[in-house]
């Protein structure tokens, strides 16, 4: 088992990577001197799949855990599964010391962090995540919250867990699409910040690609690692933080413009992250080659790269980036690369450039 720690003073906590972390759940939290009663929350696809090895190793630790089942993917991120699971919570009475155990995707993650983080004006929580996206990212961090219709993510908190546990086993039965659709977010923690990550994932791709437990493992804490490091150094976004959005901008305005129908969000940010290499290359210097070989990792990813999009369609992602939470006074901040492995934050990028962006074509890629 691999152990990242996230340092965050008396918040601090661990990333616990490896195989048959759910049987060792109860365990685990035992160490964390919790109160007895608990609430799983998970979704309809990781539920019947998980939620009775966590509950028996819960049991077993001598935690008395009821179930909370949302449904899956990213419409239940709202406020009405919101209220639903407050009201499943009130009727279990679970109490100021109970916690809550998040097991599954981001979508779970981020919906049962903001459940934890306000029901009864906080709880703590603990991250069981089991998509390769949220076990590299969003179960990392502390950032929890849902979409409105005016966007994604709007309403949220900071809340951080009390552990978080990646059990490898559970990729097993995640689909190809969704795994790949993680792939995107791995890939962009070696453009933000490890030139030596990006070349092992261009040697090593076949290997995860495959699900390799070892490659995974390695992969998997390396990514937490520099997501535990840039938190550690900017946990509320006042700055640095940002890099952790690099290609996210026009990733969320593809996303809310399709109604979070078309595109899954790894597959978005792919698309984002290959736009804003090319911004890069036009306004850091980003060199060309790069640039293609940001686009050819994420191809043999198997992930999109490029948009098509009609003229309506393409005002329509400008006016849903204008409504992003990164923009101030205005004017829309970008986080763009310098190479491989170092980017900068707070980038003004007129808008004129952003609209070709957005309408790229691929590179032809020898
Ligand atoms: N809080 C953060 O810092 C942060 C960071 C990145 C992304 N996010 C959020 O994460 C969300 C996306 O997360 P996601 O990609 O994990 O999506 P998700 O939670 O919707 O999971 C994807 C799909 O896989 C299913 N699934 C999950 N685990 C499975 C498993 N082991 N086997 C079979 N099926 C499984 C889910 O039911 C769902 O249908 C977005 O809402 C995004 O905004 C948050
Ligand atoms: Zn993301």
């Amino acid at each position: 088992m691999r152990i990242v720690k996230v340092s965050l003073g008396n918040r601090s906590y661990d990333i616990k990577i490896g195989t048959g972390l759910l049987a060792r759940v109860g365990r685990e939290c035992a160490r964390l001197a919790l109160s007895r009663r608990c609430a799983i929350i998970s979704d309809r696809n990781v539920a019947p799949r998980y939620a009775k090895a966590v509950q028996d190793a819960l049991a077993e630790a001598g935690f008395a855990a009821t179930l909370v089942t949302i449904p899956a993917g990213e419409t239940a991120k709202s406020l009405r599964t919101l209220e639903s699971c407050y009201d499943q919570l009130a009727a279990q009475r679970l109490e100021r010391k109970s916690f809550i155990v998040a097991l599954g995707g981001g979508v779970v993650g981020d919906l049962a962090g903001f459940v934890a983080a306000t029901y009864l004006r906080g709880l703590p929580f603990v991250q069981v995540p089991t998509t390769l996206l949220a076990q590299v990212d969003s179960s990392v961090g502390g950032k929890v919250g849902l979409n409105l219709k005016a966007g994604k993510n709007l309403v949220g908190a900071f809340h951080q867990p009390r552990l978080v546990l990646c059990d490898l086993d559970t990729l097993a039965s995640l689909p190809m699409r969704e795994y790949r659709a993680g792939l995107a977010e791995v890939i962009k923690y070696g453009i933000i910040y490890d030139a030596r990550l990006f070349e092992h994932l261009e040697r090593d791709l076949p290997k995860l690609l495959r699900r390799d437990p070892r490659a995974l493992a390695a992969v998997i804490a390396r990514c937490c690692e520099i997501k535990a490091d840039v938190v550690r150094q900017d946990e509320t976004e006042s700055g640095l933080r940002a890099i952790l959005n690099f290609g996210h901008t026009i990733g969320h305005a593809l996303e809310t413009t399709s109604h979070y129908g078309k595109y899954l969000h790894g597959e978005a940010i792919a698309i984002g992250q290959v736009a804003t290499a090319k911004l890069s290359a036009q306004l850091l210097g980003l060199p060309q080659n790069d640039v293609q070989r940001i686009e050819r990792l994420f191809q043999d990813a198997g992930l999109p790269t490029h948009v098509k999009l009609s003229a309506p369609q393409r005002q329509k992602i400008l006016t849903a980036m204008s409504l992003d939470k990164k923009v101030s006074d205005g004017v829309i901040k970008f986080v763009l690369a310098r190479r491989i492995g170092a980017v900068e934050f707070g980038q003004l990028v007129p808008t004129d450039l952003l609209a070709g962006a957005i309408n790229h074509q691929p590179s032809t890629i020898q």
